[in-house]
């Protein structure tokens, strides 16, 4: 029994009277005595194959001993089924247990919260939910490159050991092959001049600094990598590594990465809708009611643009009470983003033009002097999914900003450089890839869309 075909193909439409040879693991058994029921589901898709045995199998009497979650082989004839909810089950002639699992199984028939399928997260995949989760991370990752190749933008594998902090937030997790027991010191501190990269080096925070400089070769660009934030806030919506899309485009401004912004996402949108049917379909019914209707209405839709200045006017208009009060000059939080984009706007909305303070060196200043040509894209349930900006394309005012930031300038004299010979305006944005699955999917917290979450204290599997 070496051929196999995927549970998917059969379902899809395979002819009654084929013959063929499924594998997978059974989700339920019932064996009785004149007919044996097993549902079979091989990850393919959602559904399970329904194979049906009779006494006259050979080994008929072992399938008493199959448990929920055995690895079985069945070799059987695609046959129509007179059970509601499915159009052919396959009729065995030949099942062999490949793996057995005994009762202990964690994942039998009565659903589970998504706390303790995290808690067995070596297993969860092979329930319903976590089963659809991954086929569509999947999905949108290679609809991701597809988007971006169907626009000639390059695709650049920019590093995930640096020695630069690109966001400037003092996330850097360390990289190094010194003792930790017995660091070498020079005067007082630790001398990372004898680490294996003769500097302090850590994971990566954005892959954008490398990114605007292939931008300033390829003119159009993107990056889609892991980051690595080493913030300690454990909430529903940070991880410590995390996926990230980073596209690049020299001679672009503010606006045209708004345009591209818009474009993708909405493209992510219609991805899922007409390719990921069946799983958008379970979310809907089982996680989140309004999904397939909100995900329509955004995938044609175009999305509103806010000056922050006028943000921080609705949020001190709102009625509801926020943990942090409002005044120009305040880091939006995830509370504000959502009033703004579930109250206010009702969709999608691109929050432009922040005060410089709050944001990073990079971010290209504007003509009033205090804000800074910064996008976020604010959707409902999540808040920011997008943080791009038009990038400061002028030698000086960068160098000054960096002054400003305390970031010394001969620590990124690579990355002024692209400022020296053929500067261009540049623009760019970081879509979080968790995000977006937790926005298309309704799960509501980033742990249930990474395959092996890395969190506080947290990354033991
Ligand atoms: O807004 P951020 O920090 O922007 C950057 O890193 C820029 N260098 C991007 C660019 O312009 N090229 O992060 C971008 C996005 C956020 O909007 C959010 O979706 C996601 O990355 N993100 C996280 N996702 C999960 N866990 C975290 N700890 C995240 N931090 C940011
Ligand atoms: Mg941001």
């Amino acid at each position: 029994m070496n051929e196999r075909i995927r549970i998917r193909e059969i379902l899809a439409g395979a002819p009654a009277g084929t013959e063929v040879t499924v594998k997978g693991w059974v989700r339920t058994s019932r064996v009785g005595k004149g007919v044996a029921f097993l549902a079979v589901n091989d990850g393919s898709c959602l559904a399970s194959l329904q194979v049906v045995a009779e006494p006259g199998l050979a080994n008929y009497d072992e399938l008493r001993g199959i448990g929920t979650g055995a690895a079985v082989a069945v070799r059987g004839i695609v046959a129509e089924s007179p059970a509601a909810g499915q159009a052919v089950e396959l009729h065995a002639t030949k099942v062999v247990v490949v793996g057995g699992a005994d009762e202990q199984y964690p994942l039998q028939k009565k659903r589970h919260t998504f706390e303790y399928l995290r808690t067995i997260a070596h297993l969860r995949p092979r329930s319903n939910t976590f089963g659809a989760v991954f086929r569509v991370r999947s999905s949108l990752a290679q609809a991701v490159h597809r988007f971006f190749a169907e626009r000639g933008f390059l695709y650049v594998h920019t590093p995930i050991i640096t020695t630069s902090d690109c966001e400037g937030a003092g996330e850097l997790f360390r990289v190094t092959t010194l003792d930790p027991s017995a660091p070498p010191m020079a005067d007082g501190a630790v001398d990372f001049s004898q680490d294996f990269f003769a500097a302090q080096a850590g994971l990566t925070v954005s892959g954008q600094l490398e990114g605007e400089l292939f931008a300033q070769a390829f003119s159009d660009i993107y990056t889609f990598g892991p980051t690595f934030r080493a913030e300690n806030s454990n909430t529903p919506r940070h991880a410590a590594e995390f996926w990230m899309i980073e596209p690049e485009m020299a001679f672009a401004d503010l606006r045209d990465d708004a345009a591209l912004a818009e474009d993708f996402f909405r493209y992510l949108c219609r991805h899922v809708l007409d390719n990921c049917a069946e799983d958008m379909a379970f979310f809907n019914e089982h996680v989140d009611r309004g999904l397939l209707a909100r995900v329509e209405q955004v995938a044609g839709s175009s999305f509103a643009m806010m000056e922050y200045g006028v943000a921080i006017e609705h949020l001190k208009r709102a009625a509801v009470p926020f943990e942090y009060p409002v005044e120009w000059g305040l880091d939006l939080q995830t509370e504000h983003e959502r009033y703004l984009t579930e109250q206010v706007v009702g969709g999608p909305v691109f929050v432009v033009n922040y005060p410089q303070e709050i944001k990073a060196f990079y971010m290209r200043r504007n003509d009033d002097g205090r804000t800074v040509a910064a996008m976020d894209l604010l959707v409902p349930k999540v808040g920011e999914i997008i943080g791009g900006s038009q990038r400061e394309e002028r030698y000086d005012l960068l160098e000054s900003r960096m002054r400003e930031g305390g970031i010394a300038p001969e620590s990124l004299w690579w990355y002024l450089d692209s400022r020296r010979w053929g500067s261009t305006p540049h623009a760019g944005f970081g879509l979080g890839f968790e995000r977006l699955i937790m926005y298309l999917t309704g799960m509501e917290n980033i742990r249930d869309v990474i395959p092996f979450p890395r969190t506080p204290r947290h990354a033991e599997f």
